[in-house]
């Protein structure tokens, strides 16, 4: 397996975890932690072995935002020029589910990592914001987009343009987090959750998620024409004929992710 520096990769049954490592920086996502985690997430995502991805930081911080310190001193024509964070709309592609899992900070670019995720499990200790707007910008990496989409404009604007912190029983009435588990019991609820979520059908996750994504970028006809398109194509799979032989015949299936 590649060896990386900003993260940790490691395997457990058909769940791949991503954990971000640069304590020393709050894991704040500087160019080669965005590369690596980009490296790793998309050869996970091609690997037949695995059926979901958990992305997860320290309990003080699962990422405290791009690295301001990186990025400082850069002109406009230079940021435009490096395409500085052109590589996180790869992250973004990864057709598998993606579960981030957030204890601590999620600020800037760490709150917009985990809204790139599909399902966010946070800790109760889970601090969301956009302070970008204190520092003279604004969230760079899909935050203002995937914001507003969850709570809608006012709310969106309220937190864009404060840059207040939220916390995670906050997120979870804004319906921005999953769910929100005590610290204690995070790393359980992460692996049941994350083993039920893999051990389904490969393709019809895959599915699932395609259509979920489609409903981000069309109007309902063209969504309901996306989602039908999805769930027909999956009866030519081996898995839906398991799993319905498995229904009938009142066993679990046995899904062999083809
Ligand atoms: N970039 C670079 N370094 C960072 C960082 C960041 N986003 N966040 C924290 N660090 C570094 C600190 O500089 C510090 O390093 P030094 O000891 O070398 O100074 C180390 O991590 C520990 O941080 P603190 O001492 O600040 O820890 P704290 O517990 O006192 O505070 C915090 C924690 C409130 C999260 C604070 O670190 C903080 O405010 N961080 C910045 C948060 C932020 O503004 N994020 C948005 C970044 S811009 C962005 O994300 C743009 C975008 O849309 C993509």
């Amino acid at each position: 397996m590649t060896e990386y520096e900003t993260i940790r990769v490691e395997r457990r049954g058909r769940v791949a975890w991503i954990t971000l490592d640069r304590p020393e920086a709050l894991n704040a996502l500087n160019a080669q932690l965005m590369h690596e985690l980009v490296d790793a997430a998309t050869s996970l995502d091609a690997d037949d072995a695995i059926g979901a991805i958990v992305v997860t930081g320290s309990e003080k911080a699962f990422a405290a935002g791009a690295d301001i310190k990186e990025m400082a001193s850069k002109t406009t024509a230079e940021m435009r020029d490096a395409n500085h964070f052109g590589p996180w709309l790869e992250f973004a592609r990864v057709k598998k589910p993606v579960i981030a899992v957030v204890s601590g900070y999620a600020l800037g670019g760490g709150f917009e990592l985990a809204l790139m995720c599909d399902v966010i499990l946070a800790s109760d200790s889970a601090t969301f914001g956009f302070p970008e707007i204190g520092l003279g910008v604004i969230p760079g990496i899909g935050g203002t987009q995937r914001i507003l989409r969850i709570v809608g404009y006012p709310k969106a604007a309220e937190l864009v343009l404060t840059g207040r912190r939220i916390d995670a029983a906050e997120a979870e009435r804004q319906g921005i987090v999953s769910r929100v588990v005590p610290a204690a019991e995070l790393l359980t609820q992460t692996e049941e959750l994350a083993a039920a979520i893999a051990n389904k059908s490969l393709p019809a996750l895959v599915a699932a998620k395609a259509a979920l994504d489609g409903a981000l970028e069309t109007g309902l006809e063209a969504g309901l024409a996306l989602e039908a398109e999805q769930f027909t194509a999956l009866f030519d799979t081996a898995d839906q004929k398991e799993g319905m032989a498995a229904f009938r015949e009142k066993r679990e299936p046995d899904f062999t992710h083809r």
